[in-house]
């Protein structure tokens, strides 16, 4: 199955670090991060689990549940954790899935056989409250993912699922918006009263709603 924008987000019961886990109960009405990571005891993976467990209080500022998956098994996750806390200096504080067999990864479509059939590549997608996939990215192995860019683009998912409104490019909180091109100037003129300015009739920017 081929998950696209939009779709509900395939539930499953899998096998992880904190106990089993049921996906959609699990999540609850809050945002979630799924990422796969290709493999445990691997160099760039140990950077950006680390990094994740670092930048963990701003997905919690934001509402958001993070949660990672490899095709290994537990013992490996236990293992592999005293590592990423004695080279990162930061102890996991997140779930990992162990999905030795592949069962998300398969529903999640996180092996790409062509560029490797046995680990999955770095897919993230993400979730909002309603199930729905917002998101998603796909890095191969060899690239490791920029996380901080993550909490951009989920800013920029919050507050477009509030407000008529898109997001410029590089666009970062509190910055100018965008006012959705569907929105007519009459119906601007009362969502956006601190006001706005055309510069062309589909380029109309605002102060981002409060
Ligand atoms: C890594 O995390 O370093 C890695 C994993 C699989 C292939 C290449 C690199």
């Amino acid at each position: 199955m081929s998950i696209k924008l939009g779709d509900t987000a395939p539930d499953f019961t899998q096998e992880s670090t904190v106990g089993p886990i049921s996906f959609h109960s699990w999540a609850g009405d809050q945002w979630v991060v799924l990422f796969s990571h290709p493999k445990d005891y691997t160099p760039v993976c140990t950077t950006e689990l680390g990094m994740l467990a670092k930048l963990k209080a701003e997905f919690d500022r934001r509402g958001v549940k993070v949660i990672g998956l490899s095709v290994d098994g537990l013992p490996e996750h236990a293992g592999w954790s005293k590592d990423i806390e004695e080279t990162q200096g930061v102890a996991l504080n997140f779930p990992l899935l162990a999905d030795s067999d592949r069962k998300v990864s398969d529903l999640y479509g996180m092996i790409h056989p062509n560029a490797d059939n046995t680990m999955t590549v770095r897919s993230v997608f993400i979730i909002g409250p309603d199930k729905n996939v917002k998101l998603m990215l796909t890095y191969p192995a060899s690239t490791g993912r920029n996380f901080v860019e993550l909490l951009r683009v989920i800013d920029s998912l919050q507050l477009t699922a509030k407000y008529k409104v898109a997001t410029p490019v590089d666009w970062k909180q509190g910055e100018d918006c965008i006012i959705l091109p569907s929105v007519p100037n009459d119906e601007a003129d009362s969502l956006f009263p601190i006001g706005y300015k055309t510069i062309k009739p589909y380029l109309r920017t605002t102060p981002q709603p409060a």
